[in-house]
């Protein structure tokens, strides 16, 4: 028997009272909704983020975006969004009655900042039926300085250093099949795609190590190579840019990532839950997280979103370092039953890359999204599959007395519990549940220590909802 996440036991009477009619009113407002054939949303506003999701029978959605409180900027991406999420419904609604396979919508939003340049890319996939996700890609370059919108050609010099980005993108391109020998490059294509002009270079972010520039799947190579990056360092560039954009050319050293090991010995004869956290690395809230588990002696995984790793990669070698595990919740949040092969492919290896470019290391779980997977893609990720048995529905409520109490409600021995770090509710609903836990003898381990601690040797063949 475990102890409620509200001591007083009247109180939860009552909240079980006001529960059913809130149940009601629920069931009511959704057959309304129904019928006038409106879908209902889930939206969830951070100081500085915000997350609308949706899981309906016909479709799924997921909207994550920064707000930045500077207003030119929030505005364009939010009427950006809306115009996005306003097509997708349309066509949701257009073809509500005959959808086959479930139709999908994700739209994030990646940043950086540096030497006060602030680049913005907003992509958007969607699937809504055929062959793949359409893929659709929009960047802001905002001047922090100036306070204005720019263009990739506005840091040049002049038109002359500006048309030299021609051969040094050309020579980044072709210096990728030294990594990647499957891709051969088509030059005719190439060269097409690279011609300096905006429109060409939409897609770029300068960085630490140089600038890096995006080519969109189509543009230089076939659309099965997907998108194709290239970093163009600052010692090759610095002479073509303006002064005050100039980077630095002293790249910081590789360091040394060791994470704190710990000796789970004593955790042997404790029942043991493996908290797991989806769609992150999130830096406000994950960090309300790592800078708590001390105090229960926990450790937890991570399943990462590739495409947030850049915007966020502080906190998740933080997170690695502290001993947690980190495993792939691949790329995009695609939904892998729905795309072919190739793509597939790319969730996993893009996600394997982005996570080792960060924490030294590649991951050895996965979790694919929805936990949608299949023979196939098992052996094409040749990870551990590992998905939960208990659901907390966190994303749902963002009420931490309701994740707390759904995760007492189920735990047991062995359990993994799916959470999502985005969510404040979520992160400290779990807290709340590890200080009850601890005193009915759990221990919170990550999935590899819970295995090991139970000999289980995970394959890569099986899936695994929980480690008994
Ligand atoms: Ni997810």
């Amino acid at each position: 028997m475990v102890v409620g996440c509200k001591n007083n036991s009247s109180v939860h009477k009552k909240r079980i009272n006001k529960k059913r009619v809130f149940i009601a009113i629920l069931i009511l407002v959704i057959l309304i909704f129904s019928i006038i054939g409106v879908t209902k949303k889930v939206t969830y506003l951070f100081s500085n983020e915000v997350h609308i999701l949706e899981n309906e029978e016909k479709y799924t959605l997921k909207i994550d975006y920064p707000i930045f409180h500077i207003n030119k900027i929030d505005k364009k991406i939010k009427e950006y969004v809306n115009m996005k999420h306003d097509e997708f419904k349309d066509v949701v609604m257009a073809s509500y009655k005959n959808i086959n396979s479930k139709y999908d919508f994700i739209l994030s939003v990646i940043s950086n900042e540096y030497n006060s340049i602030l680049n913005i890319n907003i992509n958007t996939l969607s699937y809504t039926g055929g062959a793949h996700y359409n893929r659709d890609d929009f960047s802001l370059h905002y001047n922090k300085k100036t306070n204005e919108f720019m263009n990739i050609s506005d840091f040049f010099i002049d038109e002359e250093s500006f048309n030299k980005l021609d051969d040094l993108s050309y020579h980044y391109i072709m210096k990728l099949k030294e990594t990647n020998n499957s891709m051969n490059f088509n030059e005719v294509w190439v060269r097409d795609g690279i011609i300096p002009n905006n429109s060409n270079y939409e897609h770029f972010v300068f960085k630490k190590d140089g600038l890096e520039i995006m080519f969109l799947p189509y543009q230089i190579a076939p659309w099965s190579y997907g998108e194709v990056k290239i970093t163009i360092p600052y010692d090759k560039l610095n002479d073509l840019l303006k002064e005050e954009f100039r980077g630095d050319t002293e790249i910081s050293k590789d360091e040394n990532l060791i994470p704190e090991i710990r000796d789970i010995s004593k955790f042997k004869n404790k029942k043991l839950v493996a908290f797991t956290f989806d769609d992150g690395p999130n830096t406000l809230t994950t960090k309300i997280l790592l800078d708590n588990l001390d105090k229960y002696d926990a450790r937890v995984t991570f399943f990462v979103l590739g495409s947030r790793i850049d915007s966020h990669s502080d906190i998740l070698k933080r997170a690695f370092l502290q001993g947690n595990q980190i495993g792939s919740h691949t790329y995009s949040h695609k939904n892998l039953l729905l795309i072919n092969r190739d793509s597939v492919l790319r969730e996993i290896n893009y996600t394997n890359e982005k996570i080792k470019e960060v924490i030294g290391e590649y991951p050895k779980l996965i979790r694919p999204p929805y936990g949608n997977t299949s023979i196939e893609i098992k052996s094409l990720s040749n990870l551990s599959t590992i998905l939960w048995n208990v659901d907390t529905l966190d994303w749902k409520y963002r009420d931490k007395n309701k994740v707390c109490e759904e995760i007492l409600k189920s735990a047991r021995d062995g359990s993994i519990i799916l959470l999502h770090d985005l969510y404040q509710s979520s992160v400290e609903g779990a807290l709340m549940a590890m200080e009850k836990l601890q005193k009915e003898g759990y221990a919170f381990v990550t999935i590899s220590e819970m295995a090991s601690l139970k000999n289980i040797e995970l394959n890569n063949k099986n899936t695994y909802f929980s480690l008994n």
